[in-house]
């Protein structure tokens, strides 16, 4: 009876059904069937022009940012073009206006969210869990890793804090051992064959997950993931799956700049942010596990799926699913979480290999301008193999805050200092940033002597 408890069975049992909801017609949301691709949020934002998916203008109109600052670092943390702004506030009021009647169409809407991620990761619905961060994700997935005494967990010194962060808690947790390596000494003059070749060597027999970053915010370095992957599948081949080095990557400055899709890239895991270069709602992410890894996996904070609290209504436990069990439960910020639909939806219009060739084609303008500067060291591989939009650079061995401060006083150019111990500026071209924009950056900081 629990197992096949439907996740309307649910909702009428919580109380959150509402006739709203029924009307609405649940029947296609239940966890097994995974999820639908629904359009949702309706409202239109006032005084923002027609979008128009295929005109760059067009698309960098449906943001509200600053139209007198060249927005370098809008991945930091995303402005919300036009169609997600509009989806929260909808929602929003819904949720201001008649709470429980709002929270009736939750399932359908987290469904739609997760459909729309698959659809733009070409992924199953049922392989992805909704998070709030990276952080939340990288979090989730490194303590629940089922872990022992002795495992080995390889990372890299280039890692973010995140990552370093929650493999230490959980590896403290397990008596587990967390190593990190060196994947390239001079990230200019990264290679391939480098950075696997230390990937490689650095995989023990006990090493049961290898942690990595796909675009390291440190440097801008984009790591060959599928041929990581490969090299981590040779380790692989021999070991029972209980065994298995899992691969898990944290995809944040990749996802919405690199249109690469998890399957292709070969990893397990791929936990992200989507309130970055994806210009999603502040405050959602999500993680894709493929179903390989899935027994490796345990949730950590209870999720409020159907299945699974059905199943603890008939004191039983519900059969593992990744998408549903792998999202917090517990009431959330829910105006943010059901526009992600929207954002996917966003880039799927304008197209998401379109978005990632803007990408590339505006990070190589600016490496290119940065490399013949004699008072700028570029720090991020030029070739688009092993890099993505985040471009890093040294300015005369000056401080790189002073560097991104007097870029915003004396030229209206918003940058970033990599939050490192080794500290570099950054900037990060993207679909709202022109090109004559990175012509004025490439100009503004060739005049800082
Ligand atoms: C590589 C990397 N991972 C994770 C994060 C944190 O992302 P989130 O804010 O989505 O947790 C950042 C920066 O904010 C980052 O640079």
């Amino acid at each position: 009876m629990s197992t096949s408890l439907s996740r309307r069975t649910f909702l009428a049992r919580t109380g959150l059904a509402t006739a709203g909801a029924g009307a609405l017609g649940l029947t296609a949301c239940t966890g097994s069937d995974g999820p639908t691709a629904v359009r949702t949020g309706t409202g239109t934002a006032t005084g923002v022009p027609a979008f128009d998916p295929a005109d760059w203008a067009s698309v960098r109109a449906q943001f509200g940012l600053d139209p007198d600052l060249a927005h370098f670092a809008a991945f930091v943390l995303a402005s919300h073009p036009a169609p997600v702004r509009d989806a929260i506030a909808t929602y929003r009021d819904e949720l201001d206006r008649d709470t429980v009647a709002a929270t009736g169409q939750e399932v359908e809407r987290e469904d739609a969210a997760r459909g729309a991620a698959a659809e733009y990761l070409e992924v199953a619905g049922e392989e992805i869990a909704l998070t709030d961060s990276t952080t939340m994700g990288l979090g989730l997935i490194y303590h629940g890793l089922r872990l022992g005494a002795g495992d080995h967990i390889l990372t890299s010194t280039h890692d973010f804090y995140a990552t370093h962060e929650a493999l230490r808690l959980a590896a403290a947790k397990r008596g587990a051992a967390v190593q990190r390596i060196p994947l390239y000494d001079d990230p200019a003059a990264a290679s391939v064959d480098q950075i696997v070749g230390r990937v490689r060597a650095g995989i023990r027999p006990n090493t049961r997950v290898v942690a990595l970053t796909w675009v390291h915010s440190s440097t801008g370095v984009k790591l060959p993931v599928r041929e990581i992957a490969d090299a981590i599948a040779d380790a692989n081949r021999n070991r029972a799956a209980p065994d298995r080095a899992v691969f898990c990557l944290d995809a944040v400055h990749g996802l919405g700049a690199d249109a690469t899709s998890p399957a292709a890239l070969g990893c397990d895991v791929f936990m992200s942010g989507t309130h970055k270069w994806l210009f999603g709602p502040r405050g959602t992410g999500i993680v894709w596990a493929h179903r390989r890894a899935w027994d490796h996996l345990a949730p950590i904070i209870p999720t409020f799926s159907g299945p699974s609290f059905g199943a603890w209504f008939d004191g039983t436990t519900a059969p593992f699913q990744f998408g549903l069990d792998g999202t917090p439960g517990g009431f959330h910020s829910f105006e943010h979480r059901w526009a992600l639909t929207e954002a996917f939806r966003f880039h799927l219009d304008v197209g998401k290999q379109r978005v990632a060739d803007r990408t590339t084609e505006l990070a190589a303008r600016l490496k290119d301008g940065l490399a013949e500067l004699p008072n700028v060291a570029l720090v991020t591989p030029r070739d688009p193999k092993l890099s993505a939009g985040v471009v890093c650079c040294e300015v005369n061995g000056r401080d790189p805050r002073e560097v991104v401060n007097g870029l915003r006083s004396a030229h209206r150019i918003v940058a970033s200092a990599t939050p490192y111990q080794t500290s570099y500026v950054r900037l990060g071209p993207s679909i709202v940033t022109t090109p004559e924009q990175v012509d004025q950056a490439i100009q503004a900081l060739g005049a800082m002597t």
